[in-house]
């Protein structure tokens, strides 16, 4: 699948993306990201390898105009109703990830807002959500220019990394949420 915005293309990942994958992965931005550290070439190789089968949900975000895969969006299917015999898989969370040097010009908004699209339209999303750290200032904005409802926060919700003393640094989590019904009347 691809889509294609005014700026971007969305594709799976493929052989080759390994350097601009390795440059945003190499030192993650945010701590919810730290266990897809990629520490070499080779282990970037390997990921875009594994990715490159991913062709429905998850995908990379390319520069138009350059090639260049500036970073990542992704979200699969989730059960609304974990108790039922035959749940439907209509709930999705998306992750999204800019190399630090392609923040703030837009892309991620462009980019979610065609990936919300393609959910709603083409992958029977009801509901997608999203979680983010309290600190993550940018990524709340982005839920909120994407018209999602601050739902809640989650005091000390997870933990993705150590304190210095070894015991786990629990982190404030909001989550945001926008449902189909309101996506197509925004
Ligand atoms: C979250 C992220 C994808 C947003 O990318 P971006 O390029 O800054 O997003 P956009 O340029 O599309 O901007 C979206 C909105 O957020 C705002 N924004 C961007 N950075 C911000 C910041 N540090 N503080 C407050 N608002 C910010 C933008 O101004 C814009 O709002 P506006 O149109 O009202 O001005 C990017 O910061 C990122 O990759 N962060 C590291 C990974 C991450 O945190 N992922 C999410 C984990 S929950």
């Amino acid at each position: 699948m691809i889509i294609e915005t005014e700026r971007l293309i969305l594709r799976p990942f493929k052989d080759g993306d390994e350097k601009d994958v390795f440059e945003y992965l190499n030192e993650p931005a945010v701590n919810c990201f730290s266990n897809m550290k990629l520490h070499s070439m080779e282990e970037a190789k390997e990921e875009v390898l594994r990715r490159s089968a991913e062709i429905e949900y998850y995908f990379a975000i390319v520069l138009k105009d350059s090639g260049k895969v500036i970073g990542e969006i992704e979200a699969y299917p989730e059960p609304a109703d974990e108790h039922g015999a035959d749940p439907k898989m209509d709930t999705f969370s998306p992750c999204w990830m800019l190399n630090n040097n392609y923040q703030g010009k837009g892309y991620a908004y462009e980019a979610a807002h065609a990936f919300f699209d393609y959910l709603f339209r083409d992958k029977g999303a009801r509901r997608i959500y999203a979680y983010t750290e309290d600190y993550n200032k940018a990524s709340q904005r982005l839920c909120e220019k994407l018209g999602m409802r601050q739902e809640g926060l989650f005091k000390e919700f997870i933990s993705f990394v150590k304190n210095l003393d070894g015991t786990p640094l629990y982190e404030n989590t909001y989550q945001y949420a926008i449902l189909k019904k309101e996506w197509n009347t925004k």
